[in-house]
């Protein structure tokens, strides 16, 4: 079965998500809603999304848009349909008339429902038409999102079940998990049970907001928005119409009623519009007051707000045995919410799916948990969690897990796909080494190194443990969600403080050196991003001989933002691919001029293909939909170099003191208009002596040597300065650069 065609109706949120991925596949799509001008609007939301839901905003007019009056006919030239409408029984049941009266024959039909039964959705089909029909639940935002679940019925013909869940692994890179016809299907189901339970037991046991979202948070391997964070980036209205479906939908003894009840505090916040972001705040609120914007935590008590609280549990890795060994209420929380999740999770196999593992890969891909259920049990520990647990009777799973207390009981990962993952290979391979910033692998005849740091932050161990690796050929990647936020500014502000700048320097040289021996090692060295490669990620992955990137990237040498130049060779290896272009080559000034805007301006890129005119990737580098296949490409990648040479040194030609006065003019220009500030001055004309070489002329050639020099003494004049100092400190306690 190809799918060289697809039809989506409902141009809503869902529909104009789906929409855009098949767009970034570049399957032309056509979008159909009660009136064009709705679609069409749907359309516009598509182009200007942030984060962006196209990969490439030229290729907007792929997404064709109608109304299903006029433009019906589209679906009879159609592969696959989807249907996106409300979430309502009689206008889906209309659409399928439609549809199916009109389908070429042997077009899959699918249904986005969140909530409804295939059973129910299909009850009015033929059989023969039964044969095509699925549900194929995407995740918000489509792009973003990697689970997919698929739902069939009885009928369905299986071959063309299994090609469209090739395609949608294929090409549209999603985790595609097969599961049975149970409300909520995996992700939802587990998903919004644990946050129903983490609610619930931080009313209960009197935490703050702050206070259970701090817990059920990163701690956990859970998304930092925790559970009343995310109720109000979803929306507390939307939340409770899917508990309203999941009471109505499930048993009347199954555990999830306990925690589904509507609480009044939520019904109040709803009626009076604190339907969470969308609406004027939520759990959370922005109260912007004399001009300041202060950000304020509802008590779960009477509903007032006070301005938020940081909690700091002192916690910066996942140890869940740590974590529910605790001797405070944070310990006990976490116990309360992990365990009350796994008995749920575990009571439902074979129910709602019987792999297990499924649920766990449903959590991450749909979720961003990094474990699910089993494995925070296996995290745990077989023994200790039956040692603290109580009543688990009728509870299959765990009975047989308690009799036989096998702590490997969970066997190989991600059974969902047939890709050979990072995923599946960590257990297989050997742990050649492991300090506290990343683990190497080897596998086969070459290593892995994936770094384990908050956001994947670098420090010296980090660069240790590359330095270590390039022993064999290497491949760079992980399985969390970014690729490298960049240099751990906390680990280079701990240095600053105490005034040991010499750290700082000595950490910067071994940055260079590293990257330096990452480009020219004997062996290849291999990239594989996604997610985020700022700063330092960047380098490290620019300085690396081939890139595998998947299409989810975040690119950019954003150091100016807090007061730095790049130091690890960001300036130095974008420069020298400038260099080569043919504009470079008839004028000396160009390379560095477009490099100055560039890292000036700290210009990001959300996909490879927005970094590719930036030139932090090349042509030759690879793009993957599938995040899952990164590290099959990385291997093929070795494989097909057996007689890999190591790039020439690079050298550079640059013209010095007038083309640095060029930038100096830029500048000076930016000042007058406010644009930039006494600070901002002073880190662009850093930038602008390294990028025009120091003290140098036009006919003398520097060595990549002398550009990491530039780069490290710019770095250590603006580390040293107030300035610098406290734009660090404020990214640091509010994640956010200061402007200017
Ligand atoms: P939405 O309310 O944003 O969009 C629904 C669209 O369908 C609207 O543009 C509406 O004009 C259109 N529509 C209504 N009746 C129609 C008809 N007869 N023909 C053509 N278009 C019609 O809804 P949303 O959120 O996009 O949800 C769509 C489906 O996806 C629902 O079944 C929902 O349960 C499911 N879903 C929603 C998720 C979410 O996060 N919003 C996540 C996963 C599934």
């Amino acid at each position: 079965m190809d799918i060289k065609k697809v039809v989506i109706i409902g141009s809503g949120t869902m529909g104009s998500g789906i929409a855009a991925h098949l767009c970034n596949a570049k399957v032309p799509v056509t979008l159909l809603d009660l009136k064009t001008e709705v679609s069409s609007a749907a359309r516009d939301r598509i182009y200007k999304s942030r984060p962006p839901l196209l990969i490439d905003k030229s290729n907007i007019d792929n997404i064709k848009v109608g109304n299903i009056n006029d433009d019906f006919d589209v679906v009879k030239d159609a592969d696959w349909v989807v249907e996106a409408v409300v979430e309502r029984i009689d206008v889906k049941h209309d659409i399928y008339e439609k549809i199916f009266k009109n389908r070429k024959p042997g077009a899959i039909v699918s249904s986005n429902t969140s909530s409804i039964p295939i059973k129910v959705l299909s009850e009015k089909l033929q059989d023969e038409e039964k044969k095509d029909f699925c549900i194929t639940h995407f995740f918000n935002p489509v792009r973003y999102m990697g689970l997919l679940e698929i739902v069939k019925n009885e009928n369905n013909d299986l071959n063309k079940i299994n090609s469209l869940k090739k395609f949608c692994e294929v090409e549209l890179g999603k985790g595609a998990i097969v599961c049975n016809d149970t409300p909520g299907f995996l992700g939802n189901r587990i998903g919004v049970y644990a946050m129903q339970v983490a609610m619930t037991e931080a009313m209960k046991m009197k935490l703050s907001i702050e206070e259970a979202d701090a817990v059920f948070g990163r701690p956990m391997g859970i998304p930092k928005t925790g559970v009343f964070g995310l109720y109000d980036l979803i929306g507390i209205d939307l939340m409770s119409d899917v508990l309203k479906s999941f009471i109505k939908e499930l048993p009347e003894n199954d555990k999830f009623q306990n925690v589904a009840k509507e609480i009044p505090l939520i019904t109040k916040l709803v009626q009076t519009g604190y339907t969470g972001r969308k609406g004027k705040g939520g759990f959370y609120r922005m109260n912007k007051t004399n001009n300041q914007k202060i950000l304020e935590a509802i008590n779960l008590d009477n509903g007032d707000y006070s301005p938020t609280k940081k909690i700091d549990l002192g916690i910066d890795t996942v140890d869940l045995k740590k974590l529910i060994n605790r001797k405070d209420k944070y310990g006990e929380y976490a116990w309360s919410v992990i365990s009350q999740i796994i008995k749920y999770a575990s009571s439902l196999v074979p129910g709602i799916t019987n792999k297990f593992n499924d649920i766990d890969e449903a959590m991450r891909l749909g979720f961003n948990w990094a474990m699910g259920p089993f494995e925070m049990l296996k995290s745990i520990g077989v023994k200790i969690f039956f040692e603290r647990i109580d009543d688990f009777k009728g509870n299959e799973f765990l009975e047989n897990l308690s009799s036989n207390k096998n702590e490997n009981f969970y066997g190989e990962r991600q059974l969902y796909t047939e890709i050979e993952t990072l995923g599946k290979i960590k257990p297989k391979a050997i742990k050649v080494d492991r300090n506290k910033s990343a683990d190497i692998y080897r596998f086969k005849d070459f290593n892995i190194v994936e770094f384990t740091t908050k956001a994947c932050a670098l420090d010296y161990d980090s660069m240790d443990a590359l330095k270590n690796a390039t022993d064999k050929p290497l491949i760079i990647m992980n399985e969390s969600m970014q690729f490298s936020a960049g240099v751990n500014l906390s680990y280079t502000m701990n240095f600053a403080e105490k005034g040991d700048f010499q750290s700082i320097e000595k950490f910067i040289k071994y940055f260079q050196e590293t990257c330096k021996h990452l480009k020219y090692s004997k062996y290849p060295v291999i990239s594989a991003p996604s997610g985020l490669a700022l700063g330092g990620g960047e380098e490290v992955a620019i300085q690396s001989n081939f890139v595998v990137s998947h299409t989810n990237i975040v690119m950019g040498l954003v150091e100016t933002l807090v007061g730095l130049v790049p130091a690890g060779g960001g300036c130095k290896e974008v420069l020298w691919r400038w260099t080569q272009t043919d504009e470079a080559k008839k004028d000396p000034d160009y390379a560095p001029m477009s490099v100055f805007n560039i890292i000036g301006y700290a210009k990001t890129a959300t996909s490879p293909i927005e970094a590719e005119p930036l030139k932090f990737l090349r042509p030759e580098d690879k793009r993957i939909m599938n995040r899952n296949s990164l590290f099959e490409e990385a291997k093929k990648i070795i494989e097909n170099n057996p007689n890999f040479v190591p790039p020439k040194p690079c050298t550079f030609n640059l013209s010095g003191k007038p083309l640095k006065e060029k930038m100096l003019k830029i500048l000076e220009k930016l000042y007058n208009e406010k644009i930039i500030l006494d600070h901002g001055m002073k880190v662009g004309s850093e930038l602008a002596n390294v990028l025009s070489g120091g003290d140098t002329s036009i006919d003398k050639t520097l060595t990549e040597d002398d550009l990491y020099k530039l780069e490290l003494e710019s770095f250590m004049r603006l580390i040293q300065t107030k300035e610098t100092q406290q734009r660090i400190k404020h990214t640091l306690s509010t994640g956010k650069p200061l402007v200017n």
